[in-house]
């Protein structure tokens, strides 16, 4: 028999930019109307889930809303010949979450072209540890990867304790990278323990950072922040080092000259997970369910129900949690 009700976080605007957030019974049938019919086992906060429950009108334009950008569960019903009933999927970005009902709710109905089917390695579970934090960091080091080797020098990790940043250390050090972890908490037994070499305090890292160019110290970086820790990174790096950059919580700005590029050959990689087309995609998945999935995946999450997301959100805004925030949704 179809499912009719489920549980979902509803985020509400109450009145001109107040908005609330609710564990609520909704009906299936008032979904989209897509063609996949999921029920989501698993789901994981992301950054942007946060600005989403809070009414970020960037992220999500028109409320009440259930948000999560992820979504690992088994397809309940399908109108295309591409997704069968049954199947273990994995559904990541695209509008998720966004301005389409996400996985903080127990059924998705979602477009046939954005169902990943679940790699052979992964279950539901695992994947979404992994979530779009580490779909956004196996990007990034996929980038990485087709230029610089180990042997090339360490490679710099910022924001690293947070989803993107702890997932980019540990598959970096998991390919056997040296990676200097920068990070703006006193803890580092966290990110040594997922294989970091060092880890930098965020403020030595930004004493002193006003030159154009800077002493070369990395072969490459992965940037999750930003603003004038991206600066410093490109102003840092060795002479054809790469640099990717996928996120803003620290600023959007960027203050750069171009003395890294025109005088180190530095280049600057961006990161969109969410237009990522489907061959990489996959490729991404892949490549997460067997050569990059590390050992320390078990201890780099915590797990919460629809319940105990409500504190999460707000910790994920300013910046305290550490490694990825793991939704049950049974
Ligand atoms: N482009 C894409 O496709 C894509 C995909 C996923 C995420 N993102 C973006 O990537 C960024 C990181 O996402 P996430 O899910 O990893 O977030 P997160 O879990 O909140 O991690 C961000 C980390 O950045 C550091 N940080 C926080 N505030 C900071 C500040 N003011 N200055 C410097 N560092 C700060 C903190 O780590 P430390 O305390 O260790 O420094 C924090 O844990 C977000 O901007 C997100 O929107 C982009």
């Amino acid at each position: 028999m179809d499912p009719i009700t489920y549980k979902a976080m509803v985020v509400e605007e109450i009145e001109k930019n107040k908005f609330t957030r609710q564990i609520r019974e909704l009906q299936v049938h008032d979904l989209p109307d897509n063609d996949v019919l999921i029920r989501v086992l698993y789901s994981s906060l992301n950054y942007k889930d946060a600005l989403s429950a809070t009414g970020n009108r960037g992220v999500t334009r028109a409320y009440p809303h259930t948000p999560g950008i992820d979504a690992a569960g088994m397809v309940v019903e399908s109108r295309s010949p591409s997704v069968q009933k049954g199947e273990k999927v994995i559904v990541t970005s695209y509008d998720l979450g966004m301005n389409t009902r996400g996985g903080f709710g127990q059924y998705i109905r979602v477009p046939a072209d954005w169902v990943v089917k679940m790699p052979q390695g992964l279950d539901e579970k695992e994947s979404m540890i992994f979530g779009t934090a580490g779909f956004t960091a196996g990007m990034s080091v996929f980038k990485l990867t087709q230029t610089l080797t180990p042997r090339q020098g360490d490679i710099l990790v910022t924001g690293a304790t947070g989803g993107v940043g702890s997932m980019a250390v540990a598959i970096l050090a998991h390919l056997g990278y040296s990676v200097m972890a920068l990070s703006g908490k006193p803890d580092t037994g966290f990110l040594t323990r997922l294989g970091a070499k060092a880890v930098l305090p965020r403020k030595d890292f930004l004493a002193d950072t006003a030159s154009p160019i800077l002493k070369p110290r990395f072969a490459g970086a992965v940037d999750t922040v930003g603003g004038d820790i991206l600066a410093t990174a490109v102003k840092s790096v060795k002479q054809d080092g790469i640099v990717t950059c996928c996120g803003n919580v620290a600023s959007p700005d960027l203050p750069l000259n171009v003395y890294p590029f025109i005088l180190r050959g530095v280049s600057l990689l961006g990161i969109d997970s969410q237009h990522c087309p489907m061959g990489l995609r996959t490729l991404i998945w892949e490549k997460l369910a067997r050569e990059w999935k590390f050992q320390g995946l078990a201890r780099i999450y915590e797990e919460t129900d629809l319940h105990g997301l409500n504190g999460k959100i707000d910790q994920i805004l300013k910046g305290e949690l550490k490694g990825r925030t793991l939704v049950n949704l049974n």
